[in-house]
């Protein structure tokens, strides 16, 4: 008994051990500053370096997600109408990278989705109203929502060709090249739309067709051969994680830039407010927060070739960037002369506001290092010995008030010896796997020890062990996987999404589609969609696990007699914590069969919302196999109720 514990605590050691050590290396797998051991830049020693004069120095915008609706949230499209009129009068960028989703595109019920000429024409008019052209590059892309029901994309309901800024030159993967008196900065888009692009929400993950990685290819090599060419930034609707492509190809272009600008994941709802990651090639990936419901965007700056950004929420000023120092999390010293900080003569602030801007303070550390001068533009630098700030991560703090009186705050590290600080967790995991992947291996781990559990006890175990088990779970499990009905019916819903169709309908209006786990074939195409994997996550979750808890507790058969030996106490106190077990299980399995049934309720719902009645009535992997779960439930439950047998015994 002594050596039984002794082996079982060891084991248990051994475990958490395990445990600890994996979910440690995970964790740094993701934290852990991205290292560079390359040489350094070759223009970081040489200058010009930042100082107090105005070169060097530009600035663009990248907003995202902006969800025109015309039937949600009216002040959406109204507060974008002061976007582009006021806060680009204000900011004056360069550049406006538009990183799709200009539209919603979806029914009154938020569930359908088409395209709306209206939320178009909406968008067009804030555009030309606001002179936008005139006065601004503006590179406008589509997102998934500009690509729902469009059957492919010469078709008349796309009609991002003919609202949007870009017209037909942006619908595929294409380049501009922004040229200044100091340098050429090219910005790359990453084409990776459906086409034919399903209606929601088969129409969620991206997907690069081997003809537009190509074209990134060429350009790349076509920038890679320029040697006037400062920096190239990538960019497109969907974060490289929700992209279906072989991501090692995508990886060996994307390196090549300094960052990818994305949108699409909308900051989680909230979840992950800062989306910003540096991949393990050095290359940084940013995902803007949305516009849709938090009117955020972002400002860009190169200030002598090092990039700085700040998010910025609608009408809240001062915007302040800090331009040198730059941020320490995200130096990129492959693509960016960092070193020049430590030659820089100034520290350097671009401060946006509609009002004069009375004061800008600097400090850091905590001590005050004066206010700064204006130089001219948003351009407030205040001079600085770098030399006392060499080692190790220093916090730059700096307040900025304009004549209204608002004011503003932006605090940040910086280091000018590389070190940066831990990246952010979920942000790192969101951006740096492939989310696809990720939910197909989560159905793999989810759904092979169920299976593996059922066919051992049907192959291991005698079906009238059962009765043998105090457990009202592992009795009735036993006895469900011997009842050829039950086992088989199990591990077919479970296997089915995997191997068959799920629906044959209308994912495209007017076009007849067959839909799988891996994609959708319709208008004789194939689109590989494979948002299915996270359904498939949570129906395992939300329906099929109770289900088999809700059957095993109503198959079980009665519990153990008790034997007419003496019966110690310690015995009848086990055997009472046992009971209370069971239970808790049986009153678990009910709302756990509800909440199953309410969600299948829900997604039927949804399914017949989305895709309309055909795709409702010919679906295996929804309705047949929900009527089927509830066929199975009938059956458990009619093979007579647990607590019945338990107090006849
Ligand atoms: C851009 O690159 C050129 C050539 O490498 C370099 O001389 C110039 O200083 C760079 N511009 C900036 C702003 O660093």
């Amino acid at each position: 008994m002594a050596r039984l514990l002794g082996i079982c605590t060891i084991t248990l050691v051994v475990l958490v051990m395990i445990a600890a050590w994996v979910s440690g290396m995970i964790l740094s797998y993701f934290t852990d500053p991205v290292p560079y051991d390359g040489p350094p830049h070759p223009q970081g020693d040489r200058p010009p370096y930042p100082g107090a004069t105005a070169d060097n120095l530009w600035w663009f915008i990248h907003i995202s997600d902006i969800h025109i609706s015309r039937f949600r949230d009216p002040q959406r499209a109204v507060d974008f109408k002061t976007f582009c009129m006021e806060n680009i009068d204000v900011i004056r960028p360069e550049v406006v990278v538009v990183t799709g989703d200009l539209t919603d595109a979806k029914t009154y019920d938020n569930i359908g989705s088409t395209q709306f000429e209206i939320e178009w024409q909406t968008y067009q008019n804030t555009i030309k109203h606001a002179r936008i052209p005139e006065r601004t590059v503006w590179l406008d892309v589509r997102g998934n929502h500009d690509a729902f029901d469009i059957p492919h994309t010469r078709h008349d309901t796309n009609y991002y060709r003919k609202y949007s800024v870009l017209g037909e030159q942006g619908d595929t993967t294409f380049m501009y090249q922004h040229k200044t008196s100091f340098g050429t900065y090219s910005f790359i888009s990453l084409y990776a739309l459906l086409d034919p692009g399903p209606k929601r929400p088969f129409n969620f993950f991206g997907a690069i067709p081997e003809g537009e990685m190509d074209r990134l290819e060429s350009y790349v090599s076509q920038v890679e051969k320029q040697s006037s060419n400062n920096h190239t930034i990538f960019f497109g609707h969907y974060p490289t994680s929700t992209i279906l492509t072989s991501h090692r190809r995508l990886t060996q272009n994307l390196r090549k830039g300094i960052a990818y600008l994305c949108g699409h994941l909308h900051s989680l709802g909230g979840l992950a407010r800062h989306m910003e990651a540096t991949h393990k090639t050095g290359s940084l990936e940013l995902e803007v927060e949305d516009w849709k419901v938090n009117r955020m965007y972002r400002i860009m700056a190169f200030d002598h070739d090092m990039l700085s950004f700040v998010d910025v929420k609608l009408n809240e000023w001062p915007a302040i960037v800090i331009t040198n120092p730059k941020r320490a999390r995200f130096m990129a010293p492959e693509h960016e002369p960092v070193h020049k900080m430590i030659h820089s003569t100034h520290i350097r602030v671009l401060v946006f506001s509609p009002d004069p801007i009375k004061v800008v303070t600097i400090s850091i550390d905590g001590h005050v290092i004066g206010a700064a001068k204006h130089v001219e533009g948003p351009l407030y630098v205040a001079p600085w010995k770098p030399g006392m700030y060499s080692k190790g991560l220093h916090e730059i703090s700096v307040i900025a008030e304009d004549f209204s009186g608002r004011s503003n705050v932006n605090k940040e590290h910086f280091s000018l010896d590389d070190s940066k600080p831990e990246q952010w967790f979920i942000a790192t995991v969101v951006l740096l796997i492939d989310i696809t992947k990720a939910f197909m291996l989560w159905n793999f781990l989810m759904l092979c020890p169920i299976i593996l559990l059922l066919v051992m006890l049907r192959t291991q175990v005698r079906k009238t062990a059962a009765g043998f088990y105090r457990s009202v779970v592992v009795r009735g499990l036993i006895r469900l996987s011997h009842v050829d009905l039950f086992f088989y019916s199990i591990i077919g819903l479970l296997v089915y999404p995997y191997i068959g169709p799920w629906c044959i309908g209308h994912f495209l209006t007017g076009h007849i589609g067959v839909s799988t786990a891996y994609g959708i074939y319709t208008i004789g195409s194939w689109v590989p969609e494979t948002f299915g994997m996270v359904v498939t996550v949570i129906d395992t979750l939300l329906i099929y696990i109770p289900l088999i808890l809700f059957c095993a507790i109503h198959l079980s058969p009665p519990p153990p007699h008790v034997s007419n030996g003496t019966v110690s106490s310690s015995n009848r106190n086990a055997k009472r914590q046992n009971s209370a077990l069971n239970l808790v299980w049986t009153l678990v399995s009910i709302p756990g069969m509800i909440l199953g049934a309410l969600f299948q309720a829900y997604n039927l719902y949804n399914l017949y919302s989305a895709y309309g009645w055909l795709t409702l009535f010919i679906s295996p992997k929804f309705l047949w196999s929900y009527l089927w779960s509830y066929y199975l439930a009938y059956r458990a439950v009619t093979a007579g109720p647990v607590w019945v047998r338990q107090r006849s015994c």
